[in-house]
């Protein structure tokens, strides 16, 4: 698949000679941050067929199975305060959902704050991992799962009403290499505007955002509360109305949303 993606890649891409394949490994994520911690540069690229410890948001399992998905974690290197990146997810989401737009020719809606939807199902997850020294962001680690060729059966039996896969809402086979190559161009595009494009990234993610404008169920540890979503402000903090009025700004850390009556 490495061939494929270095093949279809435009020859002049700036991240061309830093795109690692593994057959197998425990998380990319972890990996990345490994090797960010040893002095990778920014646009290092990993990509696995496999992971044996796929990891999600809130400490949860990202099931990661051989010939399936896309699992790619990709090294940035923002020079900012952390406090300047609470949109990177929302952004990533935005350019996650452009690449598959741009190879597979449908565009998923995203629920807020990390997870690509399509037809009621999840097709893809992000997760983002910061490191901080001295109150600068020394490295940032995106890391995102696409589903890719599963069909319904292929899925453990504890996710499979709600996971979907390219393959399912597409009807047709997916090539994965041409999936990876959108994805690297279009997180490349995403770095260069990042800091300085943050509104028009958090415009457009409130266009693909499905969450907003419906009832939710806000579950943070066993608390449960519920509201009516009304936005997602530029710091990718859900706004959230409650019954007795109030407006709440909800960040994505420990919380996990709801539809009031299933998952979307
Ligand atoms: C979620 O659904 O909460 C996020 C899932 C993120 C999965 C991707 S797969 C590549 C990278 N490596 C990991 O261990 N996790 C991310």
């Amino acid at each position: 698949m490495k061939e494929h993606i270095l093949h279809d890649l435009p020859g002049d891409h700036p991240w061309q000679n830093q795109i690692y394949w593994f057959d197998s490994i425990d998380s990319t994520n972890t990996r990345a941050k490994q090797m960010a911690a040893d002095g990778a540069p920014y646009g290092t690229v990993l990509i696995a067929d496999h992971q044996t410890g796929g990891r999600g948001r809130l400490g949860r399992t990202f099931q990661s199975p051989s010939g399936m998905g896309i699992y790619m974690s990709v090294i940035l290197r923002p020079q900012c305060r952390p406090e300047h990146l609470m949109h990177l997810t929302c952004a990533a989401a935005v350019a996650a959902c452009d690449a598959i737009e741009a190879a597979v020719g449908l565009r998923p809606g995203i629920k807020w704050t990390n997870d690509l939807v399509h037809s009621s199902r999840k097709l893809a997850g992000i997760l983002t991992e910061l490191s901080v020294e001295a109150g600068t962001v020394n490295c940032a680690v995106i890391g995102i799962g696409i589903n890719c060729c599963q069909q319904e059966t292929d899925f453990a039996p504890d996710i499979r009403a709600v996971a979907g896969s390219l393959a399912m809402v597409a009807g047709r086979q997916i090539d994965r290499a041409k999936v990876a190559t959108a994805l690297i161009d279009q997180l490349q595009r995403m770095d260069r505007t990042l800091l300085e494009g943050k509104a028009a990234a958090m415009e457009r993610y409130r266009q693909d955002c499905i969450t907003i404008g419906r009832d939710i169920s806000l579950v943070r540890g066993d608390e449960l509360r519920h509201g009516h979503a009304v936005g997602v402000d530029d710091e990718g903090a859900l706004l959230v109305s409650f019954p007795d009025g109030h407006v709440e700004a909800v960040n994505s850390g420990e919380v996990s949303v709801r539809g009031m009556y299933g998952y979307i």
